[in-house]
């Protein structure tokens, strides 16, 4: 198709950036707000188009140079290109757009990012996979290996994971690598933000409660800092490798239920003290699913700290509780230098609970 001249205004969530031709918006990777760029249309659709970048005609003083060999072919990262201070403006941008768009919030009470100290070796786990000799990550929208020799963003013991990988000429598979030789379950993935996280549950949790249950807790990252705090706590996750993991070194006060949240957290919110309990809700990127969205509306907790992986489903949970909360702050954490992810913290409190105070309604 033929190659048209855009500006783009925006990087939408994903990490594409956004151009307007004839009223339709045209997604752009690769490319930053503020540019002047020749793109070809690649893909039309009803109400949008995609493009690929030809050639940045007016550079973006926040374009940089990328790091890794491979940026551009791997489906890994997609923000290489843009400053690391633009790549946290972006992402908070991103969160608070959700919000309003999706959630319906006219003011989201955002705060600032909280940064990752390391913008580049920073993952302390990575999978791999080998197919027929070729060893790496999959290619941008193709199931098709690129073969790596080294992730820039993942950190030294995990390079030197890959690189023993390599040596040993493995079988065709997945393999996962890890520079914390830790159980095979859910493990937050920079070890540095990761301390942040921890820190920020626990400063909006109140002081002291008669329970904390931490739904999809996984082995018990949050609970396990938390345990001093609480006369109980109840942890829900359907991963029995995770759940044996946080039953290994659990306390008297400590319960883990193997099972699926959405299924089990109405049972434990029924006879609790709500007055007294705190809910932390960690989900996958799909979000809470309906029944225990219905559960804590039904039920409300004087607290949820929800921590999600995805603006969009965050934004869509957080519109559906503010039926019996107040939203009293969003605050994203930047979990993956130079690619599209972002982590957020919101702090929900009981609207019935709640003294005067700023809200997001
Ligand atoms: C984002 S991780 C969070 C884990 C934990 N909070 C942590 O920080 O390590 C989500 C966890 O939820 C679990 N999970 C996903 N869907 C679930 C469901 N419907 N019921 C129970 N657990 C679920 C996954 O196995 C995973 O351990």
């Amino acid at each position: 198709m033929a190659s048209v001249s855009l500006h783009i205004h925006d990087v939408a969530f994903g990490g594409n950036g956004v151009g307007r031709l004839e009223g339709k918006a045209v997604f752009v990777p690769f490319t930053i707000d503020g540019e002047q760029v020749s793109a070809r249309i690649t893909k039309q659709k009803k109400q949008f188009a995609e493009a690929a970048l030809e050639q940045v005609i007016a550079e973006s003083p926040h374009r940089t140079k990328p790091e890794c060999p491979y940026f551009g072919r791997c489906g890994g990262c997609s923000y290489q290109h843009i400053s690391y201070e633009h790549q946290l403006e972006l992402k908070h941008r991103q969160v608070e757009q959700a919000l309003r768009r999706i959630g319906r919030f006219e003011e989201p009470p955002m705060q600032s990012m909280i940064p990752s100290p390391n913008h580049y070796g920073y993952r302390n786990r990575v999978t791999v996979h080998a197919e027929n000799g070729v060893i790496g990550y999959y290619r941008r929208e193709a199931h098709e290996l690129i073969d790596v020799t080294l992730c820039p963003i993942a950190a030294p013991e995990v390079n030197e994971a890959l690189a023993e990988l390599r040596a040993r000429k493995p079988r065709d598979g997945h393999y996962t690598l890890r520079a914390h030789p830790r159980p095979r379950v859910f493990e937050q993935t920079n070890d540095e933000v990761a301390a942040a996280l921890a820190q920020l549950v626990a400063r909006i949790l109140p002081e002291r409660q008669a329970l904390l249950i931490d739904a999809y807790c996984g082995a018990g990252f949050f609970v396990k800092r938390l345990r001093d705090r609480f006369d109980r706590i109840v942890g829900i996750e359907w991963d029995r490798y995770a759940v044996a993991a946080a039953r290994e070194n659990a306390s008297e006060i400590e319960t883990y239920i193997e099972g699926d949240v959405d299924l089990e957290l109405a049972t434990h919110l029924a006879g609790a003290d709500l007055s007294s309990t705190s809910v932390i809700i960690d989900p996958p990127a799909t979000g809470i699913g309906p029944n225990a969205r219905r559960a804590l509306v039904e039920r409300p907790p004087h607290t949820i700290i929800y921590v999600s992986c995805n603006p969009a489903t965050m934004a869509r949970d957080l519109s559906e509780l503010r039926q019996q909360f107040i939203l009293r702050s969003v605050t994203p954490l930047d979990m993956f230098p130079q690619t599209a992810e972002i982590e957020c913290v919101a702090h929900l409190e009981n609207a019935t609970n709640a003294t005067a105070g700023s809200s997001g309604f």
